[in-house]
């Protein structure tokens, strides 16, 4: 609703609107409706822009094999989403002439950060235009209910934003809840929320269910034996965690302008794929490579939300990612149970995983006896710690 009061006070106040809709694999929009409802509300132009593969490609699986997740759990479907949608809008804008870019993010969120500054790293002279935060918009739309009556005056259709309860934001990757009766912190996340593409856990089947994935240098390139593109290795992977229940999430995160908020996120497809990648690069990753990758990913997941995505340090954490997953090739193979995403196997050509090394058994290639000076060596500050100033025990 709010785009749509959006494009039509833009024409009141003069301007002429061109209308974009990037389809990132919404699950759950009708996209006809939309771009009908753009040419009602008087959109000059108005299109479809196709980022479905690009998005995960380029976006989605880069910081998936960071392990990058907000504050820990937030796998980031929408923050990772904008800067394409920024990329893409401006795009057109270029192609229509158009002299500024306007989002209907409020003025209290991330999401007109991640416009804004992927806009303007990207046409650093871009005027961007957030209704939002004018106040004379505001003025005129003090509440929904003065947005419903000017949608009923100028004949656009508001129905389907007055069933949704919540502020959501979707593409393949996940689908965000928020504000309405989840901003009662007691009111269950899980249960208030009307899913699109999860069931419960409750729900899900009483038997495991299998999924096999094998990567090449950590880009997943085939879902139980059949070869996918991005895409279709996130779609395929919605399907399959949606029914089992996996990737449903409720949490309190603090967004960039300083507010903590509350979201419930499912992504089931993404969490299958990130877990997967976390169990190949186990045999196929240096220790320390791997132990640096994981101090940085928290860098990487806060620029993300933030919305620095077009930054210098983003460029050169990426080509890091990139680099950590030469050799994360192989196959996964993980059961699903009721919200679970269990290890079942694991098998790559790289695998830095030596039985006759790790083996509990006799003989193997590891000689106890090295230990001796290397703890020898190890211990020693400590043991002239322990001389000097003596530990009570
Ligand atoms: N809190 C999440 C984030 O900042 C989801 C935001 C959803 N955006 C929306 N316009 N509903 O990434
Ligand atoms: C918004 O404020 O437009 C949605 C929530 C957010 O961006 O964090």
């Amino acid at each position: 609703m709010d785009t749509s009061v959006i494009l039509g006070w833009l024409q009141d106040e003069g301007y002429e609107v061109h209308a974009v809709y990037v389809d990132l694999g919404q699950p759950c929009e009708d996209r006809q409706a939309i771009l009908e409802k753009a040419k009602t509300c008087g959109a000059k132009t108005s299109r479809i822009v196709d980022g479905q593969e690009e998005m995960c490609r380029d976006f989605a699986f880069p910081i998936a094999q960071w392990q990058a997740k907000y504050e820990s759990i937030y796998l980031l479907g929408t923050s990772i989403a904008r800067p394409l949608i920024s990329k893409i809008c401006l795009q057109v804008a270029r192609e229509v002439g158009a002299d500024a870019y306007v989002h209907g993010a409020t003025g209290k969120g991330n999401d007109q950060c991640r416009f804004q500054l992927a806009a303007e790293a990207l046409d650093p002279s871009v005027k961007i235009i957030a209704p939002w935060r004018m106040e004379k918009f505001r003025a005129l739309f003090p509440g929904r209910n003065a947005m419903i009556k000017y949608c009923e005056e100028k004949n656009i259709p508001v129905k389907a934003s007055m069933a949704k309860p919540y502020s959501s934001d979707e593409n393949c990757l996940h689908i965000s809840y928020e504000a309405g009766n989840l901003e009662d912190l007691m009111v269950n996340g899980v249960e208030a929320v009307d899913f699109g593409m999860t069931v419960s856990p409750q729900e899900a089947p009483d038997q495991v269910e299998n999924v096999k994935i094998t990567f090449e240098k950590g880009v997943p390139v085939t879902v139980n034996g059949e070869k996918c593109s991005p895409l279709e290795v996130v779609l395929k992977l919605n399907e399959i965690g949606g029914r089992n229940g996996v990737g449903r999430i409720d949490m309190v995160e603090n967004r960039f302008v300083g507010m903590k908020s509350r979201g419930v996120y499912e992504s089931p497809g993404m969490t299958i794929l990130y877990d997967a990648l976390l169990v190949l690069e186990q045999l196929t990753v240096d220790r320390d490579l791997i132990h640096l990758r994981d101090q940085l990913a928290p860098v990487v997941a806060e620029m993300v939300y933030y919305g620095f995505w077009y930054a210098p340090k983003m460029d050169a954490l990426l080509a890091f990612g990139k680099e950590a997953m030469k050799h994360v090739t192989g196959e996964v193979s993980l059961n699903l149970y009721k919200g679970n995403v269990m290890v079942d196997g694991r098998s790559s050509k790289n695998s830095l995983y030596d039985e006759g090394i790790a083996t509990m058994e006799g003989g193997g290639s590891y000689d106890q006896t090295d230990a001796e000076g290397f703890l020898r060596i190890q211990g020693l500050p400590s043991r002239v710690q322990g001389r000097v100033t003596p530990r009570a025990y």
